[in-house]
């Protein structure tokens, strides 16, 4: 049975905006969403790279790393999927509001999905970019095997080849990874950050 109904908030002694004022930025929300391959996480990590560089206190959560932890029980169902970005943005709002600049790289492959993402985190800044790559590339690429694998039918349910991938359609961002160098693209981010008063 849900305890729900006796559950109480207890409001913190010391508020977002103090923590904001100590860090010198906002706390937010950075979300990639692509392929499997498409470049999420090396954009992640480059951006990680640069924000530190900046002296702004960031901290990347990536689909392998979370799946290891938090979600380990969690497969790749589009029930499981909804349940794994649902608890990523719960997680990314206790470290918005604890002032860090979240930068999260998951395929998040269902529009919905990222809908109630950018629900959930509705009280602070949310950027979703998305890395734009052609299967094809991604398939080239194929940096952990993983697409040979699943065209032979060793993985189900793999994203472009057995479940879907849907296209973002207002993403505040998007990095054609084919295109566009990680320098480039991660300037690009600074720059919109800049831009929003986030940093
Ligand atoms: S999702 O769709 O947002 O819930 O996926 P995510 O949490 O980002 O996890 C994606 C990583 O899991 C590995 N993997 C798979 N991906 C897609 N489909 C299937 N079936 C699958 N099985 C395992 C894979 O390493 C993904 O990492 P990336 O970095 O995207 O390649």
């Amino acid at each position: 049975m849900s305890s729900g109904n006796h559950l109480q908030w207890h409001s913190a002694s010391v508020n977002k905006t103090e923590r904001e004022l100590l860090n010198g930025h906002q706390g937010g929300v950075i979300w990639f969403t692509g392929l499997s391959g498409a470049g999420k996480s090396t954009l992640a990590n480059a951006l990680a790279r640069s924000l530190y560089e900046h002296g702004v206190r960031a901290y990347v959560l990536d689909g392998d790393n979370v799946r290891m932890g938090l979600n380990r029980d969690l497969g790749f169902s589009e029930q499981d999927r909804m349940e794994n970005i649902r608890r990523i943005a719960e997680v990314s709002k206790l470290f918005a509001d604890a002032g860090f600049i979240v930068i999260n790289a998951f395929i998040s492959p269902y529009q919905t999905d990222r809908a109630m993402a950018r629900h959930i985190l509705s009280e602070h800044p949310y950027i979703e970019i998305y890395a734009c790559c052609s299967l094809a590339e991604c398939e080239r690429r194929d940096p952990k095997g993983l697409y040979v694998k699943a065209r032979s039918g060793q993985i189900p349910h793999f994203t472009g080849i057995s479940a879907p991938y849907e296209e973002p359609q207002a993403a505040e961002m998007t990095i054609m990874t084919e295109i566009e160098t990680v320098s480039v693209a991660v300037d690009r981010i600074v720059t919109e950050l800049e831009k929003r008063h986030i940093m």
